[in-house]
């Protein structure tokens, strides 16, 4: 795999217009981790950190009429546990970021994957000292996370490790991104995640025009082996709504908060969450609301028709919602 100096010596760039801009704008909107941060904005021990309705099940009438104090340590919980993932999830970036400049030829896509890498380390620091701001224990790396980021970290082959990272992983995390930097009450937290926001959507920009540019490359039943390995991952975590596993951990918050009917509370939060879930499909079965993982999905191809009949999914509302969305809007 060891590249040769005269393999180097002529290096190809693949003249992809818009990958070669990300790596100008990854300098031209650079930040410094030291001085475009204030480190000195306060992080109190009671802090929400985030508005009360951010957290899974923070919608619902019954987690709104909880206490102020419960409502601010369970969405504290949920910050600090996101935040550990992401920062974990930095490292895995990173590492995949050094393995894509090794693996591909493509001087502007060698390019790219220095510059995201560069980022990720960035990322990861920056997560590292807001969680030590925090200053207290936090919940672990979930199993079924874990062995995602295990299974990103054993691949090799550049489009294996573009499309899990780049395309799905950064395609979904944006959205998490989004809702933390909308959400976040205390200023320290939007504005890393401000920061950091802005630069996730170039790394997810990459792996949009890396597998745009595959598949138009590609023959048709590459195609569909490559929707058949994606399409399922992403129409599943681009519906993914908060149901009984994530009310475990909300319901364990609230009992470690003082909360002592939770049961009871628990069983209405899920009825009325599923309401609030069908809801939200809805809006994206409609049209009008589109997680970045559907809109990107169809960005790059895998909503044409031919695939869409491969996997008889041309009926299917969310896919239908997808292709009606406005995608200049
Ligand atoms: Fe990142
Ligand atoms: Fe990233």
């Amino acid at each position: 795999m060891a590249m040769t100096t005269r393999e180097l010596l002529h290096l190809r760039n693949t003249g992809h217009a818009g990958i070669n801009a990300l790596f100008a704008k990854a300098h031209s909107a650079d930040w410094d981790f030291e001085r475009d941060v204030d480190w000195s904005t306060p992080v109190a021990k009671d802090e929400s950190l985030v508005s009360h309705q951010w957290t899974a099940f923070g919608r619902t009438p019954t987690f709104q009429a909880l206490p102020d104090t419960v409502k601010s340590y369970v969405n504290r919980r949920g910050v600090g546990r996101i935040l550990n993932i992401l920062q974990v999830g930095e490292s895995v970036a990173q590492d995949v970021c050094a393995k894509i400049g090794l693996a591909v030829r493509e001087e502007d896509y060698r390019n790219h994957a220095a510059a995201q890498a560069m980022d990720e380390a960035r990322h990861h620091l920056a997560y590292r000292r807001f969680l030590e701001k925090m200053d207290e224990e936090v919940e672990d790396i979930d199993t079924a996370t874990e062995m995602m980021f295990d299974n990103v970290l054993r691949f090799e082959d550049p489009l294996r490790l573009i499309a899990a990272e780049q395309f799905f992983l950064e395609g979904l995390a944006m959205n998490i991104f989004e809702s933390i930097e909308r959400e976040a009450t205390n200023p320290l937290l939007k504005r890393i995640l401000f920061l950091i926001t802005r630069d996730e959507s170039r790394h997810m920009g990459f792996g949009v025009l890396y597998v745009e540019r595959w598949l138009r490359e590609h023959s048709l039943p590459e195609r569909i082996e490559f929707a058949r390995v994606w399409l399922p991952q992403i129409l599943f975590a681009a519906t993914d709504r908060p149901g009984p596993l994530m009310l475990q951990r909300v319901g364990q918050r609230m009992r470690e908060a003082g909360v002592d009917n939770v049961a009871e509370l628990a069983a209405r939060m899920l009825r009325e969450q599923e309401e609030l879930n069908a809801a939200d499909l809805g809006e994206i079965a409609a049209g009008r609301n589109m997680p970045h993982l559907l809109k990107n999905a169809r960005r790059v191809g895998l909503f044409a028709p031919e695939i869409l009949e491969a996997f008889a999914l041309a009926d299917n509302p969310i896919v239908q919602g997808a292709l009606r969305f406005r995608l200049d809007a």
